[in-house]
């Protein structure tokens, strides 16, 4: 599913180019549940924004279901991004003033889906996470395990192959964090692929798989 190899990214700020991901080369069947750790700094982030089409890279080459995607164009990258991939962040980055269902409905918008349908997708998106009931709510009104839900929920809602989820327990209390991973888990056995970052050993843990990232390249990677 996906394919990275001898990946390299730096950011330049200012006169300085620093050095962020040293040759990294990776490789991830579909239905795999892998989990990315690391010291803060380490590239975690640029490497899961990168498997996630939403960065691009310096040198390597990168592809993603068949599709090679180091030199693709942004509108390329969108196109993959829409079809292939759901994202899950810590924040949750739901719209604040529209219900949960219009969340939920958004990545459908650019689709020729019809609003029927769009909002029968939604709901069931919903259902599966077990928020259903909140649809109506805006996110102030949602705790934070059930606004992840409805993130989790707008990121299934086009079935992508795969989840890329960076930090998703960050903000939630730890038993809030373990059902957001059973969700996960369901996901996974039901097919979805998943790469997640975590600076959690109990989050990983729900991870059949463990890359640990140290200065940019991969230091350990166990369970594949
Ligand atoms: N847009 C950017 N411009 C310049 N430097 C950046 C940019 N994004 C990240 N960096 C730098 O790249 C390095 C890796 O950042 P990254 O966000 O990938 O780390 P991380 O492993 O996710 O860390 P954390 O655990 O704190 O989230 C850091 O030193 C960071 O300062
Ligand atoms: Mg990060």
């Amino acid at each position: 599913m996906i394919a990275l190899s001898d990946i390299n990214k730096s950011y330049r700020v200012g006169e300085l180019v620093l050095p962020v991901l040293r040759g990294i080369t990776l490789k991830v069947a579909a239905g795999e549940f892998v989990a990315i750790m690391g010291p803060s700094g380490s590239g975690k982030t640029t490497l899961l924004n990168i498997i996630g089409c939403l960065d691009s890279v310096d040198a390597g080459s990168y592809s993603l279901a068949g599709e090679v995607v180091d030199r693709a164009s942004d509108d390329d990258l969108a196109r993959i991004r829409n079809r292939h991939i759901g994202f899950v962040f810590q924040l949750f980055n739901l719209i604040p003033r529209i219900s949960a269902l219009r969340n939920v409905e958004l990545p459908m918008i650019y689709s020729d889906v019809s609003p029927a349908e769009r909002r029968q997708r939604a709901l069931h998106a919903l259902q599966r996470m077990a928020i259903a009931d909140r649809a109506d709510h805006a996110p102030s009104q949602l705790s934070g395990g059930q606004q992840q839900r409805v993130a989790i929920a707008r990121a299934l809602v086009n079935t992508p192959e795969l989840l890329v989820a960076d930090e998703p327990t960050g903000s939630l209390d730890s038993g809030t964090g373990r059902e957001i991973m059973a969700l996960f888990g369901e996901l996974n056995r039901a097919g979805t692929t998943i790469v997640m970052v975590t600076h959690e050993e109990e989050i990983a843990a729900f991870a059949s798989r463990i890359i640990r990232l140290r200065d940019g390249i991969i230091a350990t990677d166990e369970g594949g």
